[in-house]
């Protein structure tokens, strides 16, 4: 331990640590929330590899494959953009007109004929670059966000393929503007360009045959963004604990349904948010969304880690559980349909808990209309949010060595009712929110294990076919360590285990599932005398889904460097009940559409 800035004299943890596990790499004038490895770093210790000088890589993000349901027509598959991502940062997105491809338009059935829209992103790399955040709206509707893979010398390429099939109203409107942000920033040292590209895949069901009500995509997807033209993305920035971010929207008069689907992602001074010691605001966010004043759901997020973050070496070449695509997140808003079908304008808003620069945030409100009534009504009958509950305990006996715990609870309950030609139907929607961190550092600040959970529990209920219950839980457990520290001879170890458990029931022929995606992965540095001299790491990765349509996907794959070990796939159903049964996960009930 060397020059960091002086252990404060006070009952607060000092965390200087991710900079003294990081001395020889980082100097302590760095950003005080770099717990990245800078271009230079990793160029050494790529140096030091054997394998450097091999082709271009390909990193992946394991997620299961898409397929049309049987019996589909296509793909019919459309270049909607390609672009080379230089000096973006600060400019606008990236613009392309959008017409709906012919075979949407031909094939007469519109939106209601996609029986699969898949959205995929390719892109390559070559050079020196940080990892970025970039985002894809179509008519201002979020799409897609991403964090690029960094580059290696000789390259990298990857792809992500995401089901987009709810945005099937928007892609069948008519014409529009397609955006893409990627902030990127070039100079002498960072001159990674990022080339992508763009394509949209359909599949069509056969004629005659609709989706199931529990299924159908909405009929209208309303933006919940921030309009072109501007310099930077669509999304909302929220800098800080006080700021509120919202947008003026109306609603169409014969509603019956409303989802509202939240974007975020966190960056710069949050961008490891549950690293955050008590004088960073702790290691606690949630996204609350306010309709006109009002918090009517919370977003408690999935700790997305960017293929630059804690040791960029882990994340290659399976890079982290919702990097490549983030995760995002449903709000029913049906009890509070009352409110919004008065024909006005309604504030819809977002903040962050504890937030400090910057969360990138916005929405996409999914709109379910009725066909056979120009007008629906509704009145919310119980709305209860009490405040968030939480605290942060810390102790430390010299100022350094210590632990600090947080917890967070949060509750939200809203019933209303809303008049349709399907009947005048309650929705109650319900949240259980629930998150547990420990933070131990040890040895003199060279050591720092963070240890969290975080429970969101959501269920609808009320309505038929779109009651569900949706059960998730996202364990992250992180080791950051040093040994040999004063010696010419050291190690600076990384651990990271990472969890996305998610389990949805369902009405009667609403689609049940659980998955559980996990990965636990270690790296080593070794420096003798300030050089490196050597460096490894592994990644262990087992994704299990199950579906009660059917569709099951086993993953299970490692990787060991740049090389992966094995990788055992499998779609039967079979192997994943077993596994299940093992582990104890309840089957999932129910059977699906065939
Ligand atoms: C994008 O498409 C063009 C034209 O097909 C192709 O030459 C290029 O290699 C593609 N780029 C990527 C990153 O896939
Ligand atoms: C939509 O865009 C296409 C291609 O630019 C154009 O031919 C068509 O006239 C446009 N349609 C409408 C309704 O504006
Ligand atoms: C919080 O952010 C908002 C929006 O950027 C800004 O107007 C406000 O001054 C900030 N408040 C504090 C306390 O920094
Ligand atoms: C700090 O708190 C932890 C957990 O409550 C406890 O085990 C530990 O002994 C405490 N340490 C000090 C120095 O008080
Ligand atoms: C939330 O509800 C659960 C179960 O009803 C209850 O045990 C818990 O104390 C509540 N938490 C808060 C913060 O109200
Ligand atoms: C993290 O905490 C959970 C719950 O207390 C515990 O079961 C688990 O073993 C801990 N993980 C590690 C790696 O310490
Ligand atoms: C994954 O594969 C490894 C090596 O074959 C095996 O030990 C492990 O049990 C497998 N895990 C699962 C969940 O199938």
């Amino acid at each position: 331990m060397t020059t960091c800035s002086a252990p404060r004299r006070r009952r607060l943890l000092l965390l200087c640590l991710c900079f003294t596990l990081l001395l020889r790499f980082h100097s302590c004038a760095a950003s005080p929330r770099d717990l990245r490895f800078s271009v230079g770093d990793i160029a050494a210790v790529e140096a030091v590899l054997p394998s450097l000088r091999q082709a271009r890589s390909t990193f992946f993000e394991v997620d299961r494959p898409l397929h049309p349901p049987r019996g589909s027509s296509g793909p019919c598959s459309t270049l909607l953009l390609s672009h080379s991502f230089a000096f973006t940062f600060t400019k606008p997105p990236v613009t392309a007109s959008y017409s709906p491809p012919s075979c949407l338009a031909e094939d007469g059935g519109g939106a209601r004929a996609v029986s699969l829209a898949v959205l995929e992103w390719r892109a390559d790399c070559r050079g020196a670059q940080y990892d970025r955040i970039f985002g894809v709206w179509l008519g201002g509707a979020e799409l897609l966000r991403g964090s690029t893979a960094e580059p290696r010398p000789s390259g990298v390429t990857w792809s992500v393929s995401k089901d987009v099939t709810k945005y099937a109203s928007l892609l069948a409107a008519g014409n529009s503007t397609l955006a893409v942000y990627l902030g990127n920033l070039i100079d002498d040292t960072y001159n990674g360009v990022y080339n992508a590209n763009l394509t949209l895949h359909l599949y069509f069901r056969r004629a005659a045959r609709s989706p199931t009500a529990a299924s159908a995509p909405a009929d209208r997807v309303v933006p919940v963004s921030r309009s072109l033209p501007l310099n930077d993305g669509l999304w909302f920035v929220v800098d800080n604990t006080t700021d509120v971010e919202s947008t003026r929207l109306t609603v169409p008069p014969n509603a019956y349904r409303a989802v509202l689907e939240v974007y975020v992602s966190s960056h710069n001074f949050d961008e490891f948010w549950y690293m955050n010691t008590p004088d960073q605001n702790g290691p606690f966010r949630e996204v609350t969304v306010h309709l006109d004043g009002d918090v009517v759901g919370a977003v408690w997020p999935f700790p997305v880690i960017y293929t630059g973050g804690i040791n960029p070496l882990i994340w290659r070449p399976i890079t982290s559980i919702g990097s490549f695509n983030l995760p995002s997140y449903d709000i029913e808003l049906t009890p509070f349909l009352g409110k919004l079908l008065d024909g006005k304008e309604h504030e819809l808003g977002f903040a962050v808990t504890n937030a400090q620069k910057s969360w990138y945030v916005d929405a996409n409100l999914h709109l379910w209309l009725d066909p056979k009534s120009s007008a629906t009504s509704g009145g919310l009958i119980a709305y209860d949010a009490p405040k968030l509950t939480g605290r942060i305990v810390s102790n430390s006996s010299n100022g350094i060595d210590g632990q600090y715990d947080a917890t967070a609870s949060r509750n939200i309950t809203a019933t209303g009712w809303v008049r349709s030609s399907r009947g005048n139907i309650p929705t109650t929607f319900t949240q259980r929110l629930t998150f547990v961190h420990t933070n131990v550092v040890s040895n003199q600040g060279s050591s720092q294990a963070i240890n969290q959970t975080t429970e969101a529990h959501t269920e609808v209920t009320g309505d038929g076919p779109h009651s569900q219950q949706l059960h998730q839980s996202f364990p992250l457990y992180i080791f950051l360590g040093g040994d040999g520290s004063g010696t010419s001879s050291q190690k600076l170890m990384r651990r990271v285990a990472l969890g996305f458990d998610e389990t949805r029931a369902g009405a009667a022929g609403r689609p049940a599932s659980t998955l559980h995606n996990e990965q636990t992965a270690a790296a080593e540095v070794v420096l003798r005398d300030d050089q490196v001299v050597g460096a490894s790491w592994r990644m262990p990765q087992v994704y299990e889904y199950g579906g009660s349509d059917g569709g099951c996907y086993l993953r299970n794959v490692s990787s060991v460097g740049y090389d992966v070990l094995f990788d055992h796939n499998e779609e039967s159903c079979a192997g994943t009940r077993r596994r299940r049964r093992r582990r104890g996960v309840a089957r999932v009930g129910g059977r699906g559409r065939g």
